[in-house]
């Protein structure tokens, strides 16, 4: 934080004066589920984006990452904002003003902000989101605007979906804009109910790790997997009840699947209505301390991305299976996948020779040196108490 003080002072010469968190967000279980109506089970880190703010007189919006100093500072101005390529990951605060703005919350001046992020990029962990959030919290202190956290998280989403242009689903704004600390939240994404579970892990941990494989959700097949997936459930309804897949179990799935008239397509939707189902039982067998019972679960759901909806490559896909043989009670590409991130549990005292043995098997396989991290689960996004 003294860093990016100093940064901020450097950068807009003069002291920066609120200050600002957003964490990341990993995936249990419960995968492109989201947009389908179903069930999801992130938690928020302690990782995430940290911004210095100053409001300004003027209607001047200045943005400046310690992540992208050769970028700069990023500016533009109130009244034209408007998606720019060159501005890069400033989008995401200007596509969340603009979305606060034409949904009744005034932002009547400008501001100069300044972001670290912690969490690494293209990794799956939600960077994007996590400033998403964090602009969400600015503007709500800045402006005294009143507005509660559901619509916060809403408006971060609509953002994505409209400014930027990815048809994402709610799980990553709300996991970080709901998130709490030692706890994965089970969210119906269709209802948003949800339900904050404790994980308190004492023999085991969890375990991200990276493929170092980067992509952007915006070039990935992100979309094309939620069309195939809308196509399935318009040829379901032709005999069902239904308005989305998550409405779904198995039985009734197996038994209409006929309508599906494409085998791609009838596979992508038996991956939406398998893990949804998947991820209440999972989140039960958790409940229950049955934490074996989860982990195979969690393989399961690999299992469905990988060969059902199809969205693993051989990166994601060799650093799970080098999990697997070195013991891990489960593991699991995490996030929209095309690379970033697996998340693993790993008994507590094999941490160190999991993480040495799976990085070699991985390098093995792919050149590619993988990242560990252990997991923090910490809370949402939130103003940063006075120094
Ligand atoms: C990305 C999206 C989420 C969700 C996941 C897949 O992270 O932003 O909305 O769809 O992929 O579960």
């Amino acid at each position: 934080m003294q860093e990016l003080k100093q940064a901020f002072q450097n950068q807009f010469g003069e002291e920066g004066k609120a200050t600002f968190f957003a964490p990341g967000r990993v995936n249990l279980i419960g995968e492109h589920t989201d947009y389908n109506g179903g069930h999801v089970f992130p938690c928020a880190l302690s990782v995430g984006t940290y911004a210095v703010v100053n409001k300004r007189e003027d209607s001047k919006l200045r943005f400046y990452s310690m992540n992208f100093p050769e970028l700069g500072i990023i500016e533009t101005e109130m009244d034209s904002l408007k998606y720019v390529e060159e501005h890069d990951w400033a989008n995401y605060p200007k596509g969340v003003i603009e979305t606060f703005n034409k949904n009744g919350y005034e932002i009547t001046t400008g501001m100069d902000v300044a972001f670290y992020g912690n969490i690494p990029n293209g990794a799956g962990l939600s960077s994007s989101a996590s400033i998403e959030l964090a602009t969400s919290v600015i503007l709500k202190d800045l402006f005294d605007l009143s507005i509660d956290r559901i619509e916060m998280i809403k408006l971060s989403q609509k953002a994505e979906n409209e400014f930027v242009g990815v048809n994402c689903g709610i799980m990553d704004q709300f996991a970080i804009g709901m998130g709490k600390r030692d706890h994965a939240i089970l969210l119906n994404c269709d209802t948003l109910d949800f339900q904050h579970t404790p994980i308190s892990l004492t023999e085991h941990s969890l375990i991200i790790s990276n493929t170092n494989k980067r992509r952007g959700l915006a070039d990935s097949k992100y979309n094309e997997r939620r069309t195939q997936c809308e196509e399935a459930l318009k040829a379901l309804q032709q005999s069902l009840d239904i308005h989305s897949l998550g409405d779904l179990t198995k039985e009734t799935f197996e038994e209409n699947k006929y309508l599906i008239k494409d085998p791609v397509t009838e596979k992508r939707a038996k991956h939406a209505v398998y893990e949804n189902n998947r991820t209440i039982e999972a989140v039960d067998k958790l409940n229950a301390g049955d934490i074996e019972g989860f982990g195979q679960l969690m393989n399961e759901s690999h299992v469905s991305l990988r060969d059902d909806y199809e969205v693993t490559g051989k990166e994601l896909d060799a650093l799970v299976e080098a999990a697997w043989n070195e013991g891990a009670v489960g593991s699991r590409m995490t996030g929209a996948g095309f690379g970033g991130c697996t998340i693993s549990i790993v008994n507590q005292d094999q941490v160190d020779s999991f993480i040495e043995r799976v990085g070699q098997a991985y390098y093995k396989q792919t050149n590619l040196e993988a990242d560990f991290y252990v997991v923090e689960i910490g809370d949402g996004a939130k103003k940063l108490e006075e120094e």
